[in-house]
């Protein structure tokens, strides 16, 4: 009998899938690995829950080309110093308001969810609340953003306006609170030029 070609082989074909299959496998673990390295709190990206005790700001970081969150000296959120429990609890319970008022409709997060309103990735940054601090008699920005959020008919700055949804003082807290700690996540850049962003943009 004439040996068949090895191009010919379904054996040489079942070899190469199976190791292939293999291959790609232990790529995928590789990346996931190195993903949850950078994404779980604690990691590379993503600062602890305390993170909330520090002043946030922002710097270009020109060996990457993009703006980065900067976590300074001690700035207290609401004039109290969390533990990592509290900052947890408190960080958990403003992402379940926002889950559970349906933010995203309006809003993006990490650029997931719509357009209506600004994405809020980096809304604790945002510049326009040094204004809103006069405009709503707040001493601080964390102040200006509860008040804001508890009554954003009476506060409103833009075209749009966002509907008062009714949130006590707690639920706004926790939601600054989550805010602040997601300004200081690096985003590798996202939204692009944050750093830039006027107040009359
Ligand atoms: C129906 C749409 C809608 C929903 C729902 C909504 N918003 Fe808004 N939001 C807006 C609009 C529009 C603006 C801009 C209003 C303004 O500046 O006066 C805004 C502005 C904001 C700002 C100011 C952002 C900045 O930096 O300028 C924050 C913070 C915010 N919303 C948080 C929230 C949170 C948290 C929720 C859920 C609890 C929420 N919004 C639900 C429409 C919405």
């Amino acid at each position: 009998m004439a040996k068949v070609s090895q191009i010919e082989d379904p054996q040489f074909w079942r070899a190469g899938a199976i190791s292939i299959v293999l291959v790609m496998l232990i790529v995928l673990i590789m990346l996931t690995v190195d993903s949850l390295a950078a994404i779980t709190v604690g990691g590379s990206h993503v600062p602890p829950y305390t993170v909330i005790n520090q002043k946030i700001g922002y710097k270009l970081e020109s060996s990457r080309g993009i703006d980065v969150p900067t976590i300074g000296e001690k700035e207290l959120l609401f004039q109290h110093e969390y533990t990592p429990a509290e900052a947890e609890a408190l960080i958990d319970k403003g992402k379940l308001v926002i889950q559970s008022r349906a933010c995203m409709d309006c809003h993006t997060f990490f650029g997931n969810g719509a357009y209506y309103g600004p994405d809020l990735t980096k809304a604790w940054l945002d510049p326009a609340w040094e204004g809103w601090k006069g405009i709503t008699g707040a001493e601080t920005r964390a102040e200006a953003m509860t008040r804001f959020l508890m009554d954003p008919v009476k506060y409103r700055t833009w075209g749009r306006t966002m509907p008062n949804l009714h949130l006590s003082r707690e639920e706004a807290t926790a939601i600054v609170a989550y805010l602040k700690w997601m300004a200081a996540v690096d985003t590798n850049g996202f939204p692009a030029n944050f750093g830039q962003i006027s107040v009359n943009q």
